[in-house]
């Protein structure tokens, strides 16, 4: 019977799944995401075939040594920037991730996190709770127009369209984007206009970001390019915290060289760089973009749905190796 490590407990629909189809699996029960070593030290326990593991797991050289007999490792997340996919190809190690599963969440996310700095609504909230409002005032929290506003994406694919689809549909904006790809469904359905990545960044009141983790985003917004926006700009980060640099984003905060931020991934997650907690002109969430149960129990099917597929045919359907 083939048998399967789970670094950490995913929705009984991807359980299912692996019991219908005869593989065993032993999953770990960590409240946090584990440590590597934590990782290796079970993996050297069996000679598992497989492993399902979270965009928290830094799977790389250590990880595979400790289980040469898993050849398989199914990410559950989208990113797969934990993974040292160059060593898994050595390796022949087969990898996946999980397409398909979040676009709408994280752009609704992306939107609520542009229409929250907007409209201030967290500063309004905390106001309230602390017990300070104590009468209407014509000048209270005063908020930003999204109407009239440019919007500019940062990657054009799945979660960016929907961003688009969103604010074409919703709002009365103009939408720009830059991809190293084209994309005329995103050009022709919601009217939006490709750009050059710097003319994107000089002329956007709004920038989102939507690339994946590489080493050719890694900071891709830096001091320089943050100096480059718009004074009134703001900064929405959904994909994924290093294509910021974290340093830079709190001295553009701190000194208005940008005037918001709205941030669900961090550079050092779960560190967030110190000082950036006492600012009132950022918004942060706990990387939460894509937290819906459907989207979970979709993630967790495709993972074992790529396990099974592996552990059968010697290729995983949702293959992250380009
Ligand atoms: C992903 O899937 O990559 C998200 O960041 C986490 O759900």
């Amino acid at each position: 019977m083939k048998k399967v490590y789970i670094t950490r407990k995913i929705p009984e629909a991807g359980l299912k799944i692996l019991r219908e189809n005869g593989i065993e699996f032993y999953m770990a029960d960590h409240k946090l995401p584990p440590t590597q070593k934590e990782i290796i030290k079970n993996l050297k326990k069996y000679p598992y075939d497989g492993v399902i593991n979270f965009l928290t797991d830094k799977i790389d050289s250590k990880v595979f040594d400790a289980c040469p007999t898993a050849k398989v490792y199914a990410n559950f997340s989208v990113g797969f920037d934990n993974v040292d996919m160059e060593e898994a190809k050595r390796r022949c190690i087969e990898v996946s991730n999980t397409p398909n599963t979040s676009a709408v969440d994280v752009a609704e996310h992306t939107v609520a996190l542009i229409l929250a700095l907007c409209t201030r609504i967290v500063e309004g909230d905390e106001f309230i709770r602390k017990g300070k409002y104590k009468g209407w005032d014509p000048n209270l929290f005063i908020g930003t127009d999204l109407k009239g506003k440019t919007i500019g994406l940062i990657g054009g694919g799945q979660i960016g369209t929907k961003v688009a689809q969103m604010l074409h549909n919703g709002f009365d904006v103009n939408i720009i984007y830059h991809d190293i790809n084209e994309n005329k469904e995103l050009e022709e359905s919601f009217k939006v206009i490709k750009k050059e990545f710097i003319d994107v960044i000089k002329e956007a009141d709004i920038i989102s970001l939507h690339v994946p983790l590489l080493p050719s985003t890694k900071h891709m917004i830096n001091k320089e390019i943050l100096s480059q926006m718009k004074k009134t700009a703001i900064l929405i980060n959904t994909a994924r915290g290093a294509i910021v640099d974290e340093k830079a984003l709190l001295e553009a905060l701190k000194e208005g060289t940008i005037s918001g931020a709205g941030i669900d991934v961090y550079e050092f997650e779960p560190k967030i760089t110190k000082g950036l907690l006492k600012l009132d002109n950022i918004i942060m969430t706990p990387h939460i973009a894509s937290s819906r149960q459907s989207a979970r129990n979709m993630m967790a099917e495709i993972a074992a749905k790529n396990i099974v597929s592996a552990l059968t045919t010697g290729k995983v359907i949702d293959s992250c190796h380009k």
